[in-house]
């Protein structure tokens, strides 16, 4: 395991916690494990430190170069370890991994009662025609509420590529960000990153919409394979006045 002095003392405290059977322990209210270490993390695990939040990547292999480079550009309190211990040590969790992989992942992270989950999962599978499908019968973020039911899952950051979540303005003008998830809080903290990036909120309800935000990447992915590729841009726009 790889990670700065300070999740050291972070982890340390945690075990000594859990030992003395005082249950999770909170380090912070504003540290955020990193699931994953691709792009999706690149983009904003650095960007989430520079707003003063610690960021703990939660890695298969923590050890691994690339990921000792992330830490490094991330900021002297940023740190890696392995996926469930990251997620021991935060408030927030950002599931940054493949959509296939989010149940294991998941089941494999511990405790996550309370915790705010954060789900940028986009779940398709590939037909012979080479079109993109639906590949759950609901959606990512639902099923990640039932397999922590007690955690407040907050869907958001699915509707655009990791581009425009590091450069917004490079769209033109200003990105929207739709958010669902069942708990207030969760999403308003979600809110607050997502400001911090320079892009807008939107709250559109519940969890059980999920669906309905995941399915935009079909469109998507589907025009490119039909010859047809666009980059589209969620953006607020004044209601016309009948
Ligand atoms: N790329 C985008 O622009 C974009 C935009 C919006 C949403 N998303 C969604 O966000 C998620 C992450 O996207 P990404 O582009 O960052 O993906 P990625 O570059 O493929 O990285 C995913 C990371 O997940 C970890 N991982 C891979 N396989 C795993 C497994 N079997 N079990 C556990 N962890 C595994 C790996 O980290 P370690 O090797 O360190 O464990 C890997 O770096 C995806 O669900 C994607 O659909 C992507």
């Amino acid at each position: 395991m790889k990670h700065s002095s300070k999740s050291v003392t972070g982890i340390a405290a945690l075990l000594l916690t859990m030992a003395l059977g005082l249950g999770p322990a909170t380090l912070s209210a504003e540290t955020i494990a990193i699931i994953g270490t691709g792009a999706v993390a690149n983009a904003l695990g650095p960007a989430f430190a520079s707003f003063g939040h610690d960021i703990v990547y939660g890695s298969r292999n923590p050890d691994r170069d690339s990921v000792t480079s992330l830490v490094a550009r991330t900021g002297a309190s940023a740190s890696a370890a392995t996926q469930a211990e990251a997620a021991a040590v935060a408030d927030a969790v950002l599931l940054a991994v493949p959509w296939n992989t989010v149940e294991a992942v998941v089941t494999n992270l511990g405790d996550l009662s309370g915790k705010i989950i954060i789900d940028p999962t986009n779940p398709r599978i590939v037909g012979d025609d080479g079109l993109r499908d639906y590949a759950v019968e609901t959606s990512n973020g639902e099923l990640i509420q039932g397999w922590a039911p007690t955690a407040r899952v907050v869907k958001a950051f699915n509707t655009m590529g990791w581009e425009t979540m590091l450069d917004p303005g490079a769209s033109g003008g200003p990105v929207t960000v739709p958010m669902v998830g069942n708990d207030d809080d969760a999403k308003a903290f979600v809110a607050e990153l997502v400001r911090g990036l320079g892009l807008e909120p939107i709250d559109l309800g519940p969890i059980r919409y999920a669906h309905a935000i995941e399915s935009l990447y079909l469109l998507w992915g589907n025009a490119a394979t039909l010859g047809n590729p666009f980059q589209y841009h969620f953006r607020r726009a004044p209601r016309p006045q009948r």
